[in-house]
C-alpha cells in the first residue's frame, strides 16, 4: 500500500483573502466544488473575520450555507473570536443537513504580527480562544489551530523554535485537533523545519500537526520534504499558489497544491487527488481571479493543454 498524505487545501480562504480581483460568491463556490471534485478532502473555504479586514471574504456566511455537499469532503473556516463563531454558528443554522464544518482559530509565534493580525497580545488571543475553542467543540464542531511566523516575522526577523513549538503545544492542549506550522512569509529552510519539528514530535504524534508553508523564496517543497521526512502526512497547499496574509508584507503565495501533489505522486505517496482534475481547477482559479497564478505544475500543464 502507498503511504497516504493528506493535501490541505486552502486557496478558497488564504488565496482569495488576499486578491485584489472580488470573485463573486457564485465564483466561489464553483472553484471549492471543482477542488472537491479533485479530490480534495479537505478544504478551507473562507473566514468569519472582520468584513472591514478581510473585504474579499465578507460574503463567508452565504459561502457557509452553500457548501457543496460531497462524500468524504469536510470545510473549515476560520474563526478569530466570539463574534466569527456565532456568525459561523448562525450560518450553519441556514443550512441544516449540509456538509461537515470545522472551525480553525489562528495566532502568532511573534507579538507584532498577531498584533498587526488581530490586533490584539498573543496572551489577549489565547483569552479570545477561550471563548471560541470549547463552545465551538460543545456546538459539535471540530477545531483547527494555526500557528503563524514560525519561522520568521515580517516585523521581528528570527523567532525562537521554543517559542513557536510552546504555541503550538497551547494550542492543542486547549482542544485543536490539529495545528498547522505557517511560514507565513515564506522564509523558512529545512533546517528549522526539522528543528521546530523536533521539539514537537517526541511529545504530539504527527497526525496532530501540520505544515503550512509559503513559497515566498522558493523554499516549499524543500520544506515540506523535510517535513514528510520528520513523519508529518498533512500538508496546506493552495491551488495554482493563490494566496498570503495581507498583514504580513512581502508574504506571496501558498505552496501551489498541484506542485506538492506532483511531488508526492512522484515519490509514491497516495494523496486521493486526480492531478488533471486538480489542473482544471486550476485553470478555474486563473478565470476567477483574471491573472496568471503561480503554481509551477499548473503552468506546466497549462502550456500544453491551455484548458486544463
Ligand atoms: P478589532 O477591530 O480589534 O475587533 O478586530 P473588535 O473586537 O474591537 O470589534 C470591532 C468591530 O468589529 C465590532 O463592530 C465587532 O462586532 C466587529 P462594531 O461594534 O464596531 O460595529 N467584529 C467582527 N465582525 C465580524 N466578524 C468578526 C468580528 N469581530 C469583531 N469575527 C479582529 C479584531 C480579529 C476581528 C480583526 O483583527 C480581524 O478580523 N482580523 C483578521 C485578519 C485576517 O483575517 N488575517 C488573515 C488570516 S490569518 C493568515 O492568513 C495566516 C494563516 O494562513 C497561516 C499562515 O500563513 O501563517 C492562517
Ligand atoms: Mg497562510
Amino acid at each position: 500500500m502507498r503511504p497516504r498524505v493528506t493535501v490541505y487545501e486552502v486557496g478558497p480562504r488564504d488565496g482569495l483573502q488576499n486578491e485584489a480581483a472580488r470573485v463573486p460568491t457564485e465564483g466561489k463556490l464553483r472553484l471549492i466544488a471543482a477542488l472537491a471534485e479533485a479530490g480534495l478532502t479537505r478544504i478551507e473555504a473562507t473566514s468569519f473575520v472582520s468584513p472591514s479586514w478581510i473585504p474579499q471574504l465578507a460574503d463567508a456566511a452565504e459561502v457557509t450555507a452553500a457548501l457543496p455537499r460531497r462524500l468524504g469532503v469536510g470545510y473549515v473556516v476560520l474563526v478569530p473570536n466570539a463574534r466569527g463563531l456565532a456568525r459561523l454558528l448562525e450560518a450553519l443554522a441556514r443550512a441544516p443537513g449540509g456538509p461537515p464544518v470545522a472551525a480553525a482559530v489562528f495566532l502568532s509565534a511573534s507579538e507584532s504580527h498577531n498584533r498587526k493580525n488581530v490586533n490584539k497580545s498573543v496572551e489577549e488571543t489565547f483569552a479570545a480562544f477561550a471563548e471560541v475553542v470549547p463552545p465551538a467543540r460543545a456546538a459539535g464542531l471540530a477545531v483547527r489551530g494555526y500557528v503563524s511566523t514560525v519561522f520568521g516575522c515580517p516585523y521581528e526577523g528570527a523567532v525562537d523554535p521554543g517559542r513557536a513549538a510552546a504555541v503550538a503545544l497551547r494550542l492543542l492542549d486547549l482542544g485543536c485537533e490539529q495545528v498547522s506550522l505557517g511560514d507565513t512569509i515564506g522564509v523558512g529552510t529545512p533546517t528549522q523545519v526539522r528543528a521546530v519539528l523536533r521539539r514537537l514530535l517526541p511529545a504530539v504524534p504527527a497526525a496532530r500537526l501540520a505544515l503550512h508553508l509559503h513559497d515566498t523564496r522558493g523554499t516549499a517543497l524543500a520544506n515540506a520534504l523535510a517535513g514528510l521526512e520528520e513523519g508529518i502526512t498533512t500538508f496546506d497547499a493552495s491551488v495554482g499558489g493563490l494566496g498570503g496574509c495581507p498583514y504580513a508584507p512581502g508574504a506571496s503565495g501558498n505552496l501551489a497544491t498541484e506542485d506538492l501533489v506532483y511531488l508526492l505522486h512522484g515519490m509514491g505517496y497516495d494523496t486521493g487527488v486526480d492531478f488533471d482534475r486538480l489542473v482544471q481547477a486550476g485553470a478555474l482559479a486563473q478565470r476567477l481571479t483574471g491573472r496568471e497564478l503561480p503554481g509551477r505544475a499548473l503552468r506546466a500543464a497549462l502550456s500544453t493543454n491551455p484548458e486544463g
